[in-house]
């Protein structure tokens, strides 16, 4: 059974993108889904989100917080996020709130990190791999990885990889990443993960760290289909963030009126994490509580041998394997 009405409206509006990444997009198509977020208990779940100092995982932190989930607010700076857990237990009155460190950009830190984790909880039931950067020069981390796949693509899936375990005991867990509609625009460029050849475009980079998300989220729901997980990948549409602001000001300068909150760019990350839909297919792009097409246009499209090679490379370059 879907949980939207009117699915005619809602394609109407896709097409059109303005009418559908804008707050516009979100305030016309509210009123055809069936369920509020209010509707729906995490009670009892353990729930982790990354980058969620900020912006859309700030958002998708507090939802999770409001349906009274244990929420683990995974940063890189922990000032920052010890003042976003303050601010989330006020606003939401629910206390189980704690944040972690660490930095997603290093492998090995996260590997740490997943280790240390492991000791401290006996399952997880959302996972959501939300922190991401796009930058306009090209930067390498100590390990010598270009930073914008080190942190959106690698980052995520080393975390993912190191909490199988307590995904997998919670019995019908989520993992969420957070893509973009930019990844529309974009193939992952196999051959060259690393940005290394050719002038650098932080915006192609991204957007093609995003395809990546995309297509190992239908990886991971295809290899561990045994689990027990599902694996959803979304995107946000376009949302007034610190992120946003700093990446693209003149966009964000223009767009201001129309740009989401963080509270409807997150909406369908907190509606993934329970909705019984979003448990019953894995591997699948949601945007705006509705299940989307991964491509709009065909040279977008990567190959399957190309798809095992990013699998590979991620698994070599994170210093994981998964079983
Ligand atoms: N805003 C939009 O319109 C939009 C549209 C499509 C997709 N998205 C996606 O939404 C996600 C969140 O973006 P946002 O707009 O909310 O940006 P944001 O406000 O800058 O939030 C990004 C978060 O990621 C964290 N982060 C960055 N690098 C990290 C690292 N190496 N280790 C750990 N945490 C790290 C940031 O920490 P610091 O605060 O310490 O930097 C911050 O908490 C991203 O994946 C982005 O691609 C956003």
């Amino acid at each position: 059974m879907t949980e939207i009405r009117g699915q005619w409206w809602d394609t109407l509006l896709e097409k059109t993108v303005f009418f559908s990444f804008t707050n516009l997009g979100y305030w016309l198509r509210r009123p055809l889904w069936k369920t509020r977020l209010r509707d729906y208990s995490l009670r009892g779940r353990v729930a982790l989100v990354t980058g969620a100092n900020s912006g859309v995982g700030r958002g998708a932190a507090e939802g999770l917080a409001k349906l009274g989930a244990r929420v683990y607010l995974l940063v890189r700076n922990r000032q920052k996020g010890e003042a976003a857990q303050a601010e989330i237990i006020r606003q939401t009155g629910h206390p189980d709130i704690h944040t972690v460190v660490c930095d997603l950009s290093r492998p090995g830190e996260v590997r740490a990190f997943g280790a240390e984790f492991r000791q401290q909880e006996s399952r997880l039931d959302v996972l959501v791999n939300n922190a991401g950067i796009l930058v306009h020069e090209r930067q390498e981390t100590p390990e010598g990885l270009e930073l914008t796949f080190a942190t959106n693509v690698l980052g995520g899936f080393v975390l993912t990889a190191e909490l199988q375990p307590l995904l997998r005991a919670a019995g019908g867990a989520r993992v969420i990443a957070v893509s973009s509609g930019g990844m529309y625009t974009a193939k992952v460029e196999i051959d060259d993960l690393q940005a290394a050849t050719g002038p650098f475009d932080g915006v192609t980079a991204y957007a093609s760290s995003k395809r990546a998300q995309v297509i190992l989220t239908e990886l991971w729901a295809e290899k561990t289909v045994s689990s027990g997980v599902a694996y959803q990948a979304m995107h946000p549409g376009w949302v007034y963030t610190p992120g946003v602001k700093r990446s693209l000001p003149g966009f964000t300068r223009i767009m201001r009126p129309f740009l989401r909150n963080i509270r409807q760019g997150a909406d369908t990350i907190v509606w993934l994490s329970v909705a019984e839909a979003a448990g019953r297919e894995s591997g699948a792009f949601w945007f705006d509580r509705r299940r989307r097409a991964t491509h709009r246009l065909e040279n977008t499209r990567n190959t399957p041998t190309e798809y095992e090679t990013l699998w590979r490379c991620c698994q070599e370059l994170g210093g994981v394997e998964v079983r």
